[in-house]
């Protein structure tokens, strides 16, 4: 995608002298700083079918039978399902839950064929929004069946499109009585954007099913029960030195009953404990803990876990449009509980094969620890008497038992108010090494507020901002978070992680706009604030260099649409310029590259800039994207970024070593 461009974009001409100290520059001191090193990271929310029809490459959708009205209130266990009898056969069906594969999982089908016609008698699962499948590839289907009947009974699957072609098929015969995973590959044969997948057992008897599954056989680094390979790859993109999971407000959930709890995500799938999804849809959890961690570690990112802090959200029962407050504690006889559950976590993530949760992590495959760093207690709770009593029972557990690992508190839903005291009063008086804050704010909030960090007391709690927005996907929307980041950057003692949210919605089941990134069944589009993210990720550093770039005349001193940050990346020698310009004219200045030794002829140039109005969405070709370049380096230079631009120069640490 990344284009060479005419390094006209950027005109560089040598110069000799400084210009006037920048307002952007204001506060910095002068010398080279350390600052955080894993600043611009990812928050991955089961949110707009986030995880379940979206990033967990599972195509069939309700596969356990377990949708009900509590989900969503049309729906019930054969959402998603049809009886299927189109050659003619007849016999009754029936949701049961006597006699379940697992009682974590108590819904199943029973078939009961009294003819089985000419085809066999079955089910018909469309998935989310039909299985898209490719011609050439393989499918993995599994499914649990019980036959009932004393006979084995002839199986057979196949995926067709909607006039009921087949486009790949395979079948197999029961085998013993009693709940049994049967497994097939299907190999598909013609492309299809909606398939459907139909089970038909091709005798008379009476049969369970439950877990109907499909997977694509290739998911990302091919893992069993695996993730959906191009959306994890655009994920991965990014470089995120971080992932937030499993929310936001998903997390602290709507009601006490509803909290995420992370010990009911992990194991066989089929035992995992399904739930109500707070944006109403349903939590299969097939995308769980174990899959979270090996996903981060997958794409180099710190795994940053997200626990409740025993209190359900504070818009728990539908009041999130009035206010009220719905938040309640866990009660205070089973805080004991839930606060070993926390410890497990850290146990999980980390401990040796030979402690108990350490033995389920390998048992799942992975031996080694995950190296759990960071744990977020809470989600932008209301700070109430409740909440800051568990909070403070949680904090002391894990500090106290895990002094190793860095806690984050959280501080309300917004940058300023009530909460978002309380929450820091708290961080003080516990002295929480970072809090979580959020904003969701206009363009022009990010613009106007690029000097929040820069008057932040040092000595207080590190800062974490864990989910943030402008309220868009215009490139102009991207570019006021650019010019936002550039202060971060600027602020990377203080400001330890960032983390654009949400990150990806499916077209069609958005519960929430902007996202990072959208997708359908076999696209994924990133919007031109996921490439803003890409180039702050991928190209930051844990140094950062003050005064390396001016900008001129009228802009350094009032102007708060450009923002400018060089920092130096120490693993790779590398230097990292960039110069976010969000305003309506093209904006000059001068880098000075002499103190860093001896410079390489070149650089890479990476530019992303178009119409500001524009976004990158399904139906536009004419997406925004970075287009890279190599130019000539000048240690002394000049140059103008055209407006409505983020422009970044990449210097190798390796061609500077050279050149020493
Ligand atoms: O990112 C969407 C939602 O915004 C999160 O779930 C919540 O934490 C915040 O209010």
């Amino acid at each position: 995608m990344m284009k060479k461009i005419a390094c006209t974009v950027l005109l560089l001409t040598l110069a000799f002298t400084w210009f006037g100290a920048s307002a952007q520059q204001k506060g910095d001191a002068t010398k080279p700083k350390k600052i955080s090193p894993d600043l611009f990271g990812i928050f991955f929310e089961d949110l707009s079918y986030a995880a379940d029809g979206g990033l967990y490459a599972e195509l069939i959708q309700n596969r356990s039978f377990e949708y009900n009205p509590a989900d969503n209130r049309d729906w019930n266990s054969m959402t998603a399902w049809k009886y299927q009898t189109d050659g003619f056969g007849y016999g009754t069906i029936s949701v049961e839950t006597a006699a379940p594969v697992h009682p974590n999982n108590p819904h199943y089908i029973l078939l009961d064929i009294q003819d089985e016609g000419q085809k066999g008698v079955g089910l018909e699962n469309s998935g989310f929004d039909g299985i898209p499948v490719k011609a050439g590839k393989n499918y993995n289907f599994s499914v649990f069946l019980n036959a009932i009947s004393d006979q084995s009974l002839p199986v057979k699957v196949a995926l067709v499109d909607r006039k009921g072609k087949e486009l790949g098929s395979s079948s197999f015969t029961t085998s013993d009585k009693g709940w049994k995973k049967y497994a097939e590959q299907i190999h598909v044969n013609f492309d299809n954007d909606s398939a459907k997948l139909v089970l038909l057992i091709k005798a008379k008897g009476k049969i369970g099913i439950d877990m109907v599954s499909l997977f694509p056989e290739e998911t990302f680094k091919n893992h069993k029960n695996g993730l959906r390979a191009d959306l994890a790859q655009v994920i991965a993109d990014i470089k995120p030195k971080f992932m937030r999971f499993p929310g936001g407000c998903l997390t602290h959930g709507d009601g006490i009953a509803n909290i995420y709890r992370w010990k009911n995500t992990i194991g066989p799938v089929e035992q995992r404990v399904e739930q109500r999804n707070i944006w109403n849809y349903h939590q299969t959890v097939g995308l769980g803990y174990f899959e979270y961690f090996q996903f981060c570690e997958d794409i180099g990112a710190k795994p940053v876990p997200v626990l409740a802090a025993g209190v359900s959200c504070q818009n728990s029962g539908g009041t999130w449009r009035i206010g009220s407050t719905g938040q309640k504690g866990i009660p205070m006889e089973e805080m004991k509980a839930y606060v070993q559950d926390v410890l497990d976590l850290v146990e999980y993530a980390n401990g040796p094969v030979t402690s108990t949760w350490g033995a389920k992590r390998a048992a799942a495959g992975h031996p080694a620890p995950f190296n759990l760093e960071y744990l977020g207690i809470g989600n932008e709770d209301k700070i109430t008497g409740v909440f800051e009593e568990r909070f403070r029972m949680i904090y002391d557990a894990v500090h106290k038992a895990h002094p190793e690992i860095k806690i984050i508190g959280t501080v309300g839903p917004s940058p300023s108010g009530e909460d978002f005291e309380k929450g820091w009063k708290l961080a003080d008086q516990l002295s929480v090494g970072i809090v979580d804050e959020h904003y969701y704010e206009k363009p022009q909030w990010f613009l106007k507020n690029t000097q929040r960090y820069d008057a932040y007391n040092r000595l207080r709690s590190k800062v974490y901002i864990g989910e943030y927005a402008s309220w868009g996907n215009t490139l102009f929307n991207a570019l006021s978070e650019a010019v936002y980041m550039t202060s971060l950057e600027r602020n990377g003692d203080v400001v330890r992680m960032a983390s654009y949210a949400p990150l990806i919605a499916r077209i069609g089941h958005t519960s929430w706009n902007p996202n990072l990134i959208y997708f359908n069944g076999n696209k994924v589009f990133p919007t031109v604030n996921y490439y803003i993210q890409q180039q702050f990720a991928a190209n930051s550093g844990n140094e950062y260099l003050p005064g390396v770039i001016k900008l001129k005349g009228e802009k350094a001193v009032i102007d708060t649409t450009a923002g400018v940050s060089t920092v130096r990346d120490s693993a790779t020698g590398d230097l990292i310029l960039k110069i976010a310009n969000a305003g309506n004219t093209p904006v000059s200045g001068e880098a000075d590259l002499s103190k860093i030794g001896q410079l390489p002829k070149s650089a890479t140039l990476t530019v992303i800039t178009g119409n500001p109005e524009v976004k990158n969405s399904a139906d536009n070709s004419q997406a925004i994207v970075p287009q890279s370049s190599v130019i000539k380096l000048q240690k002394k230079w000049a140059f103008t970024v055209p407006a409505y631009s983020l422009t970044v120069v990449r210097i190798s640490g390796r061609e500077i070593e050279k050149h020493k």
